[in-house]
């Protein structure tokens, strides 16, 4: 099978130009201006941007968390990605402490497999690093093809590790060629602060803002950016909200250390004041929580200045009955929220329509970089001859309203009700094969591949 992508307007991190695409099986054959090749099928781009398809290194699809599951199966979820323009998801399998890392992976695999509609891959959170653990790094990176290994500062007693435990791992990590990905909040503090307002009765959603404060944030990116800098891993920094935790990545920079920083939408345009809403503000309860309308500006302006190099979604979502578990103790909402098929639209919208990012830089932190970082470009990641087909076309002047009544994520209110976009996801090419096309999705559940990652290059 064969397709031509006729008079597009290519958009790449680094070039923006009119031409056509020629894709050949799952691979993209030849790109250039009035290609004369014959395809199966044509596909006429003219008046559209064609960019590569997202992705999104930051999702919880069908997770246990907090007494309940992340209500998207990796079926519904990866579709909804698809309905974006989000080609590829980068899930998060979680160790049990106690259990193998192995153990884990088949748990995930065993919901997972033959299930995705898009692309997908793991990374692996390290929850109890011991003697057995540090075997198991370098088979997951060398025979899984699974290289970031994920780090919890925060939620203690399940998911969190000592610093002891942190060195430890970041220095086999270094010596197999893989990455560690930090939640950086210090879990101490928040469940000092938690406990502190249980007890005097402050139990509203507030309190889960006002439970997890800046220097929360601030203290354990600074704490995590000097462990890396003294075993020398690769860092990345998932979820930064924040001035203060950004400007500990910002300091390392002084003494030539790269940490990669992923924020997500919400960061960049939701705030705290949302909590205000008594219940309702259970709908954004997320760790880190929504900030201020000043570390939106240093988000934007740090992406810009090279900074944040990615905008993922941490796409975890609750029904509304399942956020109720927390009606009477903010504590107790499963903490997350759904943006896995809004991130691309809403990322141009508020983006590039208003001129805070360029067309290259909204490819370059929400296509490219996620790619390069995680290991997997040039094979994904971008437009080139030989890469694979994962293409979006994009009306970037077509206006339309996000609501749950209308998005395919498994959730049922949207963060975003109501709110007018500038452009949309028209049609979406996955490893050559149309999958969206006209509002409709053209492809089953199996569809999606798992993707083997290479070991990590500092290349953004
Ligand atoms: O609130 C969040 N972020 N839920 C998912 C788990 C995590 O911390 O990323
Ligand atoms: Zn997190
Ligand atoms: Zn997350």
């Amino acid at each position: 099978m064969s397709l031509l992508i006729k008079n597009g307007r290519i958009i790449t991190a680094s070039d923006d130009y009119i031409a056509d695409i020629f894709i050949e099986g799952e691979i993209v054959k030849a790109i250039g201006k009035d290609l004369s090749v014959k395809a199966d099928k044509e596909i006429d781009a003219s008046g559209k941007l064609v960019f590569p398809g997202g992705i999104d290194p930051h999702v919880h699809l069908d997770m246990p968390f907090m007494g309940t599951f992340s209500s998207d199966s990796y079926e519904t979820g990866t579709r909804a990605a698809l309905f974006g323009g989000t080609t590829m998801v980068i899930d998060f399998i979680l160790q049990t402490q106690g259990k193998s890392l192995q153990s884990a992976l088949a748990e995930w695999r065993s919901r997972s497999d033959n299930n995705c509609v898009g692309d997908y891959s793991f990374h692996m959170a390290v929850t109890d690093f011991n003697d057995e653990t540090k075997k198991e790094v370098r088979t997951m990176i060398e025979e899984e093809g699974i290289t970031s290994f994920k780090t919890f500062m925060a939620y203690k007693g399940a998911l969190m590790i000592d610093d002891r435990q942190m060195i430890g791992l970041m220095e086999e990590v270094k010596k197999c060629g893989g990455l560690i990905n930090v939640h950086a909040t210090n879990g101490d503090m928040i469940d000092y602060l938690i406990a502190k307002h249980r007890a005097e009765g402050k139990l509203s959603p507030l309190y889960h803002y006002l439970s997890q404060p800046e220097v929360t944030e601030a203290e354990a990116s600074e704490r995590f950016v000097d462990m890396a800098n003294y075993t020398g891993c690769p860092g990345y920094i998932v979820h930064l909200t924040c001035e203060g935790a950004l400007n500990a990545v910002r300091n390392a920079t002084r003494r030539n250390q790269k940490i990669f920083v992923e924020t997500c939408i919400q960061y960049l345009i939701l705030d705290a004041s949302l909590y205000e809403k008594n219940f309702e503000g259970a709908k954004w309860v997320m760790s880190p929580p929504l900030r201020e309308k000043k570390d939106q500006q240093t988000l934007w302006a740090g992406i810009n200045q090279g900074l944040v190099n990615v905008v993922a979604t941490d796409h975890c979502p609750f029904m509304w009955e399942q956020k109720k578990m927390g009606e009477k103790d903010f504590s107790k909402i499963p903490n997350g929220h759904p943006a896995i098929e809004n991130r691309m639209e809403l990322l141009f919208s508020e983006g590039v329509a208003k001129g805070k990012i360029t067309l290259n830089k909204y490819v370059e932190v929400a296509c490219t970089n996620p790619a390069k970082i995680f290991g997997m470009f040039p094979k994904k990641g971008t437009i080139a001859v030989g890469s694979d087909a994962d293409v979006v076309i994009f009306d970037p002047q077509e206006k339309h309203t996000l609501s749950a009544k209308t998005h395919h994520m498994n959730v049922d209110y949207s963060g975003y009700e109501g709110w007018e976009v500038t452009g949309k996801v028209k049609t979406v090419l996955l490893r050559g094969q149309v999958v969206i096309d006209d509002n409709k999705c053209l492809v089953e559940k199996g569809y999606g591949k798992f993707v083997k990652r290479n070991k990590v290059k500092q290349i953004v």
